[in-house]
């Protein structure tokens, strides 16, 4: 498989703050791989430094060749980088519609708002979401912003998608609806790096798992391997486990 993502010694500073401490890692075209690690581990903070939100303070970034370090995020994403946001920002007052015409226009400027909102339907209509497509965004409920949210990163025509806790606030049949949808993209051949605390999410749809914590990669190998990684253990699962057992006792 040929390499499209390329971090090579990647790290973040924030002030004092190391965010990402010499990450390096490759990503093949049509993998799916799913980043874990507790909360503040840099899971983000290596989405933003990938698409330019806030740029390495070292190392390199290549996307599909291209030394993509210092580019800027409308840069990245209309070379092919997508991602979803954890914390979901349409445009509150736009309709569904109209939030996705928007990322279509954005992507491919030439297009004309026509047929970008006609490429906004065949999106809305793939996650669900025709019913509500002359809905006001910010009348949605949650699992369907988080729907519309991967609407408009498909309307960026992504070869890469980030998703960054698409399943975070949804109930059972949400989540399992969402995880339809990501075998449907990976199954179209688009790249995934998803961000995801659920587990059992993780392990359904990803071939590939890389751990981060305190912004070091401990782990990147086959679920079975990172699973039973005893540094992954102490630093996030056995976390989680308790997290559970804590939820239900
Ligand atoms: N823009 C920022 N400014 C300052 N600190 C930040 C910024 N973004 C993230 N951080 C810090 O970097 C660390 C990693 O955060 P983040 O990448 O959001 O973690 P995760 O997504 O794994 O929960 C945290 O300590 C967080 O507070
Ligand atoms: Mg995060």
């Amino acid at each position: 498989m040929s390499e499209i993502l390329r971090l090579q010694s990647v790290s973040r500073r924030f002030g004092g703050l190391q965010a990402l401490r010499d990450v390096s890692l490759s990503v093949s075209k049509g993998e799916v791989i799913g980043l874990i690690g507790p909360n503040g581990a840099g899971k983000t903070t290596l989405v933003n430094v990938v698409t330019g939100v806030t740029p390495a303070t070292a190392g390199t970034v290549t996307f599909d060749g291209r030394d993509i370090t210092r580019v800027k995020t409308y840069r990245s994403a209309r070379l092919g980088l997508s991602r979803t946001f954890q914390i979901v920002q349409p445009f509150a007052q736009f309709s569904a519609l109209d939030n996705v015409a928007a990322a279509a226009l954005f992507s491919q400027p030439g297009e004309g708002l026509k047929a970008a909102r006609e490429e906004a339907r065949r999106h809305l209509a793939f996650v669900g979401l025709e019913a509500q497509s002359g809905q006001q965004a910010a009348t949605l409920t949650l699992a369907m912003r988080k729907r519309l949210e991967l609407a408009k990163a498909l309307a960026m025509r992504p070869k890469l998608l980030f998703l960054d806790e698409v399943n975070a606030g949804l109930n059972s049949a949400e989540v399992e609806r969402a995880t339809e949808l990501i075998h449907q993209l990976a199954a179209d051949g688009i790249t995934i790096v998803m961000i995801e605390h659920l587990m059992k999410v993780v392990l359904n749809v990803c071939s590939r798992i890389v751990v981060l914590h305190n912004g070091q990669l401990i782990a990147d190998g086959q679920p079975r391997d990172v699973m039973t990684n005893p540094a992954v253990i102490e630093a996030y699962l056995g976390q989680q486990y308790a997290q559970r057992i804590g939820a239900h006792g």
